[in-house]
């Protein structure tokens, strides 16, 4: 929902990520290709510096650049608890969000068996469904789908109450699809496993830069993201219900203290990277103001959200009217992201991305790991999509440049 507030000053936006000064063949370039890997803000940039060029240190020390370091722990938790509408110290931290997952997946099917299921969704991308059938493999769980309608591009959801049955132990399923945009409404799924008792473990990594995520309002029990989609650097990050959190029957090492949230984090964490991840949360928060730093984010993302979803709608249309186009997205009324998936007839993928690239910008093609959606649609074997994802830093010029590009390649 956009409930109006700031409007976004891209211009101010721009000046707050260095790397939109890169110039090709004298021409600023382009990029979007922020799904794959969003653009990185000044002030992340600077914090991640500051940290490494002023001291660092390993945790549990009676030295200031040790207290210093816990110190970025905790904020990077408090960010990112806001970020995501959860408590401090139910937020957790790894490498990216898949190899969380499969920390997390590794834990909740040890207490799986023969007769449960799981419910897994053919919109997702990869990372949020193998490590699920892994675990339901090994305990010997079935493992269901929920189907995607390959007219609308959403969820089927008409027999989402067997699929989630009395046995379901786990639903798995994405805030919003990398390759096509499609918003999810998780909350009704999640409502429906919640009547049965099945945890909900939402993938919110294509939807994090995109628009505010409120954990419990959409009935998670668990949420991924990973802050390189967000403006930050790479670091994968869950918050997981402390109930939920607690029961995790988590491979615990000796290194890693037995309680929430540290259990889930194995080894020393990447300190440089979280106190970025503070500054990048603190960036969004910026775009918007409010009382409270959760207030913030939350108004920052709608500011972000009403910017890209102008520029994503005149895209989608201006592409869909052009000769031997396809553009692959979900109905007017379907709520998206600025992620606009196509394919032009006579080409792959791979050409148009080089033929883009020649021009300076910066799209990307192939299937994105959401490949069981794009098995369905018939064009896993032909190259999958050419991807244009929108950030909060393109301009209305970047999209003309674009739309021009592509005038020119499909004459
Ligand atoms: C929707 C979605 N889920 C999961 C992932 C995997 O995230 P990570 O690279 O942090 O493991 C990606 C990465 O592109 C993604 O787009």
């Amino acid at each position: 929902m956009i409930t109006g507030g700031k409007k976004l000053d891209v211009h101010v936006v721009r000046e707050r990520f260095p790397a939109l000064n890169r110039e090709q063949d004298g021409r600023k370039v382009i990029y979007f290709d922020g799904p794959g890997g969003s653009q990185v803000e000044r002030g992340a940039i600077e914090a991640i510096t500051r940290y490494m060029s002023e001291g660092g240190a390993n945790l549990h020390g009676a030295f200031a650049t040790s207290r210093e370091t816990e110190e970025i722990l905790h904020r990077a938790r408090v960010s990112m608890a806001a970020f995501l509408g959860a408590e401090a110290d139910e937020v957790a931290f790894g490498a990216n969000m898949t190899t969380l997952t499969l920390a997390i997946s590794r834990a909740l099917g040890r207490t799986w068996g023969e007769g449960d299921e799981i419910v897994v969704t053919e919109m997702d991308h990869r990372a949020n469904v193998d490590p699920w059938l892994l675990a339901a493999q090994d305990a010997g769980a079935k493992v269901r789908w929920l189907p995607v309608d390959a007219d609308t591009l959403t969820l089927d959801l008409n027999d989402m109450n067997s699929v989630i049955n009395g046995r379901t132990r786990l639903v798995a399923v994405n805030l919003a699809s990398n390759a096509v945009g499609t918003v999810t409404d998780v909350a009704k799924i999640a409502e429906r496993a919640r009547e049965i008792g099945a945890v909900v473990a939402v993938d919110a990594v294509h939807a994090a830069p995109h628009m505010p995520i409120d954990r419990d309002a959409i009935g998670a029990d668990i949420v991924t993201c990973s802050a390189y989609k967000f403006f930050g650097p790479h670091v994968g990050i869950t918050a997981i219900q402390r109930q939920v959190f607690e029961a995790l029957d988590v491979y615990s090492l000796e290194p890693a203290p037995n309680n929430i949230p540290d259990i889930l984090e194995t080894g020393t964490q990447n300190h440089e990277a979280l106190a970025g991840v503070s500054a990048t949360v603190e960036f969004i928060a910026s775009l918007g103001g409010g009382e409270t730093l959760r207030e913030s984010i939350a108004n920052g993302m709608e500011t972000v959200e009403a910017h890209e979803a102008e520029l994503a709608g005149r895209v989608r249309a201006e592409l869909a009217a052009m000769p031997g186009i396809t553009v692959y997205a979900a109905p007017d009324g379907v709520r998206k992201t600025p992620t606009i998936a196509f394919r032009v007839a006579g080409r792959t993928p791979l050409e148009v991305c080089e033929y883009m690239s020649g021009r300076g910008i910066f799209v990307a093609g192939g299937d994105f790991y959401a490949s069981t959606l794009s098995g369905k649609l018939g064009i896993k074997d032909k190259g999958g999509f050419v991807r244009a994802g929108l950030a909060p830093y393109n301009t209305e010029g970047e999209i003309e440049a674009f739309l021009r590009a592509m005038r020119e390649l499909v004459g």
